[in-house]
């Protein structure tokens, strides 16, 4: 797909500076907001888990425990290398793409994804292909940005589309954050997103509010 070209390419154009921002412009929230996805995932036991659109390995890592491995699929290479590096042990990055993932059906305890769903444009196809790698009962745990609501919405626009571009254009790529911004703001809404993953075959959702709603953890069971 031309359109999963051109993100791979802008995260590996990122990669270097990738961790950083993350932190600069969550102001350090996103270490908390990973470690609640980690929680739910690793709650009921979970032996093996699919961290998919792993970036850089900072989902993983959170995730990683004794008793179990972590498999992170991504398509950017670069973003992989630099997971590798982090991590060491139980760890197995993979790269492929969410369309098309290269698992056997039911075989994944809980498939966790980071800040990763929105920039699958062919979400349903993305949600469908998790669906038939977990096992039945098995977890869905997504955490992905959107917008607060009420009086907040509009500060919070203003930081997301103009703050944040510039903060982006001194320490990496102006325009991979504009993206951010723009692809935010066009993201499914926390019910419409809810419903889809119902329609997914997701069911006894869990939603819960992160940051005054800049964030959403979406938990879900395979039907
Ligand atoms: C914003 S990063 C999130 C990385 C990491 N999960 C985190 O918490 O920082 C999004 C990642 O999704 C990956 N990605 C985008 N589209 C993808 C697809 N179709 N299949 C697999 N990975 C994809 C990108 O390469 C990028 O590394």
């Amino acid at each position: 797909m031309k359109e999963t070209q051109q993100i791979k390419s802008m995260f590996d154009k990122i990669v270097l500076r990738y961790d950083l921002l993350n932190r600069l412009l969550s102001f350090g929230q996103d270490i908390l907001w990973r470690k609640k996805m980690a929680k739910e995932a690793l709650k009921d036991g979970s032996q093996l888990i699919l961290d998919l659109a792993v970036g850089t390995g900072d989902s993983a890592k959170e995730l990683l425990n004794k008793r179990l491995k972590v498999i992170g699929v991504d398509i950017s290479f670069e973003m992989l290398k630099i997971a590798k590096g982090k991590i060491q042990k139980n760890f197995f990055p993979l790269r492929a793409s969410a369309y098309e993932l290269p698992f056997r059906e039911k075989v994944f305890d809980a498939v966790t994804c980071a800040f990763g769903i929105r920039n699958m444009h062919a979400t349903e196809i993305a949600l469908r292909e998790i669906h038939r790698v977990i096992k039945d009962n098995g977890k869905i745990i997504i955490l992905e940005f959107s917008l607060p609501k009420g009086f907040l919405k509009k500060p919070y626009l203003i930081y997301l589309k103009n703050i944040v571009p510039i903060i982006a254009s001194f320490l990496s790529c102006r325009s991979a954050y504009e993206y951010l911004g723009s692809s935010i703001e066009e993201f499914f809404k926390p019910e419409e997103f809810s419903k889809l993953l119902q329609n997914c075959g997701f069911k006894n959702l869990r939603i819960y509010s992160l940051s005054l709603g800049a964030v959403y953890l979406y938990v879900g069971e395979k039907t």
